[in-house]
């Protein structure tokens, strides 16, 4: 369904996920997702579609102290793991992205990482980079993705 970019309207809570789902589908480990967009935009609802595509464990929630949490792989032959990492509260202070040690986790894990842009690219050759709008007083998030790198 992708060639690697798209654009979509997300009308609901549903839709983000379902795209999260979708973009599960070409992630492998090693590979890097960069979350963009304002507060409340969706970068968490999204991460939760990845996570269900991907077949992982746990549930992904948005935490307050915890700025990466990682979820195993599921049952599946060659499932993944995925790190999901809130870099919002890192406030883009490197030395606490390193103890997080994402070179080692990206070896055999999808990486998400919300308000990682500009932070995380280094990580890795390539990203998927998506960005998420929200229209002014309305439900509707709007997602535009790209592979960069
Ligand atoms: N179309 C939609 N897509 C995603 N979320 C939606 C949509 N419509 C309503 N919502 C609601 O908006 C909120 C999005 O929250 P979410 O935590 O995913 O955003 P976020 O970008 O991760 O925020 P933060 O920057 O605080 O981490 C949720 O309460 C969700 O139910
Ligand atoms: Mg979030």
């Amino acid at each position: 369904m992708h060639d690697g970019r798209g654009h979509r309207t997300l009308p609901t809570v549903e839709d983000t996920e379902a795209l999260g789902r979708e973009l599960a589908a070409q992630l492998h480990a090693g590979d890097l997702v960069v979350l963009d967009g304002p507060l409340g935009a969706g970068k968490t609802a999204l991460t939760r579609g990845i996570a269900a595509g991907l077949g992982v464990q746990g549930r992904v929630s948005s935490p307050t102290f915890i700025i990466a949490r990682q979820h195993r792989a599921g049952a599946e032959p060659g499932a993944v793991g995925l790190v999901h990492v809130d870099a919002y509260r890192l406030g883009g202070d490197l030395d606490e992205l390193d103890a997080l040690d994402l070179d080692t986790e990206l070896d055999d894990a999808v990486v998400v990482v919300e308000w990682g842009l500009g932070v995380v690219e280094h990580l890795a050759d390539r990203h998927l980079r998506v960005l998420l709008r929200r229209e002014p007083e309305s439900d509707t998030r709007t997602a535009e993705w790209e592979w960069v790198g």
